[in-house]
């Protein structure tokens, strides 16, 4: 079976050598897009005198029927034909005779791989988006419920100050709104066109590369046609972003796994996101969460592994860069995975409130609070911390927390103690003192649940990034 580059080849490849350097068992992913790049070109070809009305009508159709079969999981792709480009020239040829060899005028494969992967990739992020903007909107519900949930904040995990549960939510809404952004922001620069760079240096063919862009709904050109077929930084900046994206998902899957523990006993997770245990009966496993942190290493490996790919690659293609597809499809599978299972493992999330505010209760959480009740009466913080540090010290070796203690106990730490002091040591007063922009009080949670809702409808219809 000739290959569709036979010519000056005058022996069968290796067999092993095909299955080697094909790329159809990864790259059919692709189908839609090289069928979607060769319907404008071959329109692009009509419109500019190179190929006749008759040829753009009938290779057009065949595409169509060749995108139906693709769509019905009739086609059958195959590695005599190496990739996605050439099983579908191929199938073209054979569909509507040799003018099908006449699609490929005026284009290689370096820039038509190109075009079809900003096209995948194009459309892969926009659906994305919308995945983070489905989590970041449960995620905020959960925080509206949450107004009233006091719980420890940690530092170095150790309990530091009261929180509201709503407000720990609400650090995740504004990760996810950067990733967001930074999704936004590539974006611009992989909608941009390649095709027509032919294999590295243009094409002697007169085309109208402007028109291709117009038709794929692309905003700009490559400016160079060396660089439009080399250029893979759209697609590293993708993996950068889903690395960060997942970091932050891993980040979130740890505290749940946390929060999830009889030590914690903050939240339950929905049964229908958690498994068992196939030897311990009373175990229910948040695995969703742990695949989740686990899976965010191969996103990672998949950035790694393309960057080292393309570090020493001279200009313009090398059959090296056929390296850059797996890691980004793998990356965007579980990219979406991940973000489909979280939103509605979130929404289910039940809380318990109640063994929060224990948690709260049972430690010294407001230790700070009464240093700065010493400074706001004139004793410098660094002293105030100093009476404190001896004052937590005496409770732990007593065995009392800090509302155990009389108002004696307190006045011979410091005469400046007062009756009012059990006041400002109330969880909920501890944590409405920290009334600053984007602290815990919780008229101050409400506001940022506020601007985050429009910055989320913004975000929605912002079409133009
Ligand atoms: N399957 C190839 C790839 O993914 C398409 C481009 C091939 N170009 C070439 N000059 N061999 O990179």
């Amino acid at each position: 079976m000739s290959k569709l580059w036979g010519g000056r080849f005058t022996k069968e490849t290796n067999q092993l050598v095909d299955e080697y350097t094909s790329s159809i068992q990864f790259d059919y992913l692709m189908a839609e897009e090289d069928i979607e790049g060769s319907l404008a070109h071959v329109s692009m070809l009509g419109k500019c005198g190179i190929l006749e009305a008759s040829e753009v009508e009938l290779i057009t159709s065949g595409l169509k029927k060749i995108r139906d079969k693709v769509r019905n999981g009739e086609f059958q792709f195959s590695i005599r034909h190496e990739d996605i480009h050439m099983n579908i020239e191929a199938a073209l040829i054979e569909e509507i005779g040799p003018v099908g060899g006449k699609l490929h005028t005026g284009r290689s494969r370096n820039d038509q791989v190109a075009t079809d992967m900003h096209l995948y990739l194009r459309k892969q992020v926009v659906e994305i988006i919308k995945l983070l903007h489905q989590l970041q909107e449960e995620i905020l519900n959960q925080a509206k419920k949450n107004l009233d949930t006091i719980m420890p904040g940690y530092t170095h995990l150790q309990r530091a100050q009261p929180i509201l549960f709503a407000h720990h939510l609400m650090a995740y809404v504004a990760m996810f709104d950067r990733d967001i952004q930074r999704l936004q922001d590539s974006y611009k620069r992989t909608n941009i066109l390649p095709l027509g760079a032919g294999a590295l240096a243009g094409t002697t063919f007169p085309i109208d590369r402007h028109y291709v862009a117009e038709q794929l709904g692309f905003a700009r050109l490559y400016e160079n046609s060396m660089d439009a077929v080399s250029d893979r930084d759209f697609i590293i900046e993708f993996l950068s972003n889903a690395s960060l994206i997942m970091m932050h998902l891993s980040r979130l899957s740890e505290e749940l796994v946390l929060w999830m523990s009889s030590e914690f006993c903050f939240v339950e997770l929905d049964d229908a996101f958690c498994t068992g245990s196939s030897i311990m009966p009373q175990k229910k496993n948040p695995d969703v969460a742990e695949l989740v942190r686990g899976k965010t290493g191969r996103v990672y490996g998949n950035l790694m592994g393309l960057l080292t790919v393309l570090k020493a690659l001279p200009l313009a293609y090398n059959k090296d860069m056929q390296e850059d597809k797996e890691g980004m499809f793998d990356t965007v599978a579980t990219l979406k995975g991940a973000l489909q299972l979280f939103a509605p493992m979130i929404a289910s999330m039940k809380v318990n409130d109640e063994t929060m505010r224990q948690a709260v209760r049972n430690d010294f959480s407001n230790a700070t609070d009464i240093a700065d009740y010493l400074a706001n009466k004139g004793l410098p913080f660094r002293s105030a911390h100093e009476v404190i540090g001896k004052l937590v010290l005496y409770c732990v070796d007593k065995n009392l927390l800090l509302l155990d203690l009389s108002i004696e106990e307190y006045q011979s730490f410091s005469p400046l103690f007062e009756g009012d002091i059990y006041q400002v040591l109330q969880p909920e007063q501890v944590v409405n003192a920290r009334n600053v922009y984007g602290g815990t009080a919780r008229n101050q949670v409400e506001a940022a649940i506020a601007r985050a809702e429009i910055e989320i409808e913004a975000s929605k219809n912002n079409i133009a990034f």
